[in-house]
């Protein structure tokens, strides 16, 4: 079970105050179990956890044995949730240089469709350059902007490669089963087809094949990453404040009511980034409407310490942090000894990197709480596939009672359409020119 320690957060906050918001923890909860509040019809992803294989989960295994077999390259198109989650799967287990020294068998992963730049459609073209490949092209709606762009490029390389019938074999579509361009597309060009259910929304897709079909090509086992999940929704079904969902969430609702607008969520894994990245989707597009939210920033330590810190330890007070902190790997490295010791570093020889992380670990948390930071610490303990599973359930729980709690939709993004209508408008689509 992932453990919320939340010892330091008692400066800010007293046992009083957090026993006095249970019932608003409790109704929130309630709310998000029983389907009866606002977004109740996008809640498909509390069953998602399955422990037995499934049919897509079965079609999953086999596409992704075909691609790891066929290509030297995996090229997954998508934006925010249809692209997040595989992404900090991936470099959460694998690390964020996974792909280095890949190819077939174990092919590379990139992500495409993801933003706008020249600069990172070049340099995708060169990493193709001489690759066979294989591509997926996610998306709910089918008609996002970013990734549509990738898809009419990466398509029609693929059949400039391969011929439209090996071209055809190779692309994998991930999108609504009945609605949207992309359903439409794929069912004319004859793609296999993977669903993400109409009651899921992107954020909360990771457990579907937005997550799966990638994760599974990178070597990571669905149905381990299900077997984290489904002990995760039993687990973490407690209704009291030994439920750790309950201690994350009444805690960053309270310090929130108590001016601390901003939540780090940062980790001393660099893998950790893009799972950082997801995390901010996540609780960013949940809970910032109505004018109200916290607003989530990840960091990564102690690389960032040499960049926040300065920040988190001296600047506006209106701070909490999140540390994330899994167990040490099996293997460990050590600290050597040099005779000349002229970087003095010989107080540290025979002493291993995990322990000299823990000492960095400690002494930024007591340095940051005693600046005046409540620090929640969450130990997720050993990191595998099941792990990350149960990780991203709890979180997705976390979220949906902390939205509930902040008395929004945590289901819907009205703000994220805006920008795109002045940019349809700037480009002339048709339908938005006033
Ligand atoms: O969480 C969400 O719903 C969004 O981030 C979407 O996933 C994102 O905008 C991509 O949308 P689509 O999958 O329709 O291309």
């Amino acid at each position: 079970m992932i453990k919320v320690d939340i010892s330091n957060v008692w400066g800010e906050i007293s046992l009083p105050d957090l026993l006095a918001v249970e019932h608003e923890v409790a109704a929130a909860h309630q709310t998000l179990t029983e389907r009866t509040g606002p977004g109740n019809d996008f809640l498909g992803w509390l069953d998602l956890p399955v422990a037995e294989e499934t049919e897509e989960i079965a079609r999953i295994r086999a596409a992704a044995e075909r691609i790891r077999s066929n290509s030297d390259v995996f090229v997954v198109i998508g934006i925010g949730g249809s692209y997040l989650g595989p992404r900090a799967a991936i470099e959460l287990l694998q690390g964020c240089n996974h792909n280095i020294g890949k190819g077939k068998g174990d092919p590379q992963v990139f992500f495409a469709g993801n933003g706008l730049s020249t600069r990172a459609w070049n340099e995708l073209l060169r990493l193709l350059e001489g690759k066979d490949f294989s591509i997926a092209i996610i998306s709910k709606s089918g008609t996002t902007t970013e990734p549509a762009i990738a898809t009419r490029a990466l398509r029609w390389l693929l059949e400039r490669k391969y011929g439209t019938d090996e071209a055809r074999k190779r692309t994998y579509a991930i999108t609504d089963p009945c609605k949207g361009a992309l359903r439409q597309m794929a069912e004319e060009e004859g793609w296999e087809t993977f669903v993400i259910p109409p009651d899921v929304g992107g954020r909360y897709s990771v457990l579907t094949a937005v997550g799966l079909l990638p994760m599974a090509v990178a070597g990571i086992d669905p149905m381990e990453v299900m077997a984290g999940a489904v002990e995760a929704k039993q687990l973490y079904d407690v209704r009291s404040f030994e439920n750790p969902v309950w201690q994350y969430a009444g805690v960053r609702n309270l310090l929130y009511r108590k001016g601390k607008a901003i939540e780090l969520f940062e980790s001393f894994e660099p893998g950790f980034k893009m799972f950082g990245g997801w995390w901010q989707q996540l609780f960013g597009e949940s809970e910032g409407k109505d004018g109200k939210g916290i607003f989530p920033v990840t960091a990564e330590f102690t690389a960032d310490l040499h960049s926040l810190g300065q920040m988190i330890q001296q600047g506006e007070r209106n701070i909490f942090e999140t540390m994330v902190r899994f167990a040490p790997p099996a293997n460990f490295a050590v600290v050597g000894s040099d005779y000349k010791n002229l970087d003095g570093l010989n107080y540290l020889a025979g002493k291993t990197l995990d322990f000299v992380d823990e000492q960095a670990y400690l002494g930024t948390l007591a340095a940051h709480v005693d600046g005046g930071v409540p620090v929640m610490t969450m130990e997720v303990g050993e990191l595998d596939s099941k792990k990350l599973g149960e990780l991203f359930y709890f979180l997705e729980l976390s979220c949906g009672v902390s939205a509930y709690m902040l008395g929004v939709n945590p289901f819907n993004q009205p703000g994220v359409e805006f920008y795109k209508r002045n940019m349809f408008k700037l480009l002339g689509k048709p339908g938005y020119e006033s």
